[in-house]
Parts: structure tokens; C-alpha cells; sequence
């Protein structure tokens, strides 16, 4: 199964982001996270600029409405020729379903699909409290983390704690694309729930995103060397 590292490239314009990956000109083109605030400022444009660079794309506008508007805006992201698109699991098994129905193409071919499980911001006793959700935030996971496999997405994002919890749950060749990363010797910054990326490929990460140890390093393109390094024992 293919691991790797994703750069979450929290930019908020065009010109930031591209300047940012400038720097890896020369270099393996590194798996980029395209999120709402870029995509909003820029539009699918920014999109397309990045994979005309030969970056892989990561587009996490994490999906949730009615079945039928989820299925047509994912047919409009595939068609950006993205690599990994999201959903959120809480928008039930028949949405999901739909996002990937609507992320098939013609020629049977389509992007990864994940869901977001609970969001790593939402404590266990906000979910209880103001989401009348009764069980507890890992049983919560795990369960939503299966309605992804059923509705035959290929994994979630989750943090990279949670990792084995979800393969033991649905497979080792259920996808876990986990941000929360920080190296051993660098601040956590506003991340709580947080590992190196050495033990995130020991829990079982697929996927580590990595924004600030990477976006804000004073030398970038050795902090992305590194976490391959570090994730991909290389
Ligand atoms: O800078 P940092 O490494 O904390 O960036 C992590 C990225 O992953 C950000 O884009 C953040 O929004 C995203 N993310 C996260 N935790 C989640 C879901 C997404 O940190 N549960």
C-alpha cells in the first residue's frame, strides 16, 4: 500500500502557496493538502495549477448535505483530476455512497474517497452534550469509521492515535490519513493529540498530513526530507 507524506498547505492566497513550492523545484514533487481556506480565496484554478506542477493533491473540503448535491459537486471535483477528496461520515452511509458515485468517472476510475469521523476538536463532552451522541468519542470513531467501509470509501482522517484502533476495526488496507504530527524536538503549536511521524508509521498511518513543521520551517524542503525519512524509513 502506497504511505506518504502530505504537505497541508495552509496559504491563503495563489501566490503564497505557489512561491512555497517553488522551493521544491528539483525536488520529488511532495502530496499536497489543499484546504477551505485556499480553495476559497482561489478557487478550482489553484487546483489545477498545482497538479499542472505534478504535485498529487489532497482536496479536504470535507463534504456533508443531501445525498444528491454531495454526488454532483463530487462528479465537479473529479473532474479536477484530484487525488484524495473528503466527506464527513456524520452525513450517513447514503451520502457517502453517493460522493463516490458521483466521484466515478466514465472510465471506472476515481480519486480516494475518506471521511472525517469526529473532528480531533470536538471533545467527548461537547459530542454528548450538544450532539446528543450517547457513546463515547473512540466507540463514536470506530463506528463511523465502519459506515465509511460500508458505504465503500477507503478510509478516514483521524488523529494518528486513533490509527490501529481503525484498522483493527476495519482492516489493515482501510486508509488512515492522519494529521496532528510534530517532530520529537519541535513545539506542538495549537495540536494536542500529536506524534513523530516515525511512530505514526508504527501505529499505522498511511497518510501523515504535516502543515507547520514543514509550511513554517526555515528550510522547508529538509523538514518535508525529514518526515519522509522519519515516515517511510527510507
Ligand atoms: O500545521 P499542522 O501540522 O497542525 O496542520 C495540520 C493540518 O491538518 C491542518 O490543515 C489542519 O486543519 C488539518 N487537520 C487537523 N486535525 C484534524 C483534521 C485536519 O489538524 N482532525
Amino acid at each position: 500500500m502506497a504511505k506518504d507524506v502530505i504537505i497541508a498547505c495552509d496559504f491563503a492566497s495563489r501566490q503564497q502557496t505557489l512561491d512555497f513550492l517553488g522551493a521544491f523545484e528539483g525536488h520529488r514533487k511532495p502530496f499536497v493538502k489543499i484546504g477551505m481556506e485556499l480553495f476559497y480565496a482561489e478557487g478550482p484554478d489553484i487546483v489545477r495549477e498545482i497538479k499542472r506542477r505534478g504535485h498529487p493533491v489532497f482536496l479536504d473540503l470535507k463534504l456533508h448535505d443531501i445525498p444528491n448535491t454531495v454526488k454532483k459537486a463530487m462528479r465537479v471535483l473529479s473532474a479536477l483530476d484530484v487525488d484524495i477528496v473528503n466527506v464527513h461520515a456524520a452525513g450517513t452511509v447514503e451520502m457517502m455512497r453517493a460522493a463516490l458515485e458521483g466521484l466515478t468517472r466514465e472510465d471506472g476510475t476515481r480519486p480516494l474517497l475518506v471521511a472525517v469521523t469526529q473532528l480531533t476538536s470536538t471533545s467527548e463532552e461537547r459530542m454528548q452534550r450538544e450532539l446528543l451522541i450517547g457513546a463515547g468519542i473512540d466507540e463514536t470513531i470506530v463506528h463511523y469509521a465502519r459506515n465509511a467501509r460500508e458505504a465503500g470509501l477507503d478510509g478516514v482522517v483521524c488523529s494518528p492515535l486513533e490509527a490501529a484502533m481503525v484498522k483493527s476495526a476495519c482492516g489493515p488496507d482501510f486508509l488512515t490519513v492522519t494529521p496532528g504530527i510534530r517532530f520529537a524536538d519541535a513545539a506542538k503549536d495549537d495540536q494536542v493529540r500529536i506524534t513523530t511521524p516515525a511512530r505514526a508509521r508504527q501505529i499505522g498511518s498511511d497518510y501523515i498530513v504535516v502543515g507547520r513543521p514543514v509550511t513554517a520551517a526555515s528550510d522547508p524542503v529538509a523538514a518535508y526530507e525529514r518526515c519522509l525519512k522519519e515516515f517511510l524509513n527510507q
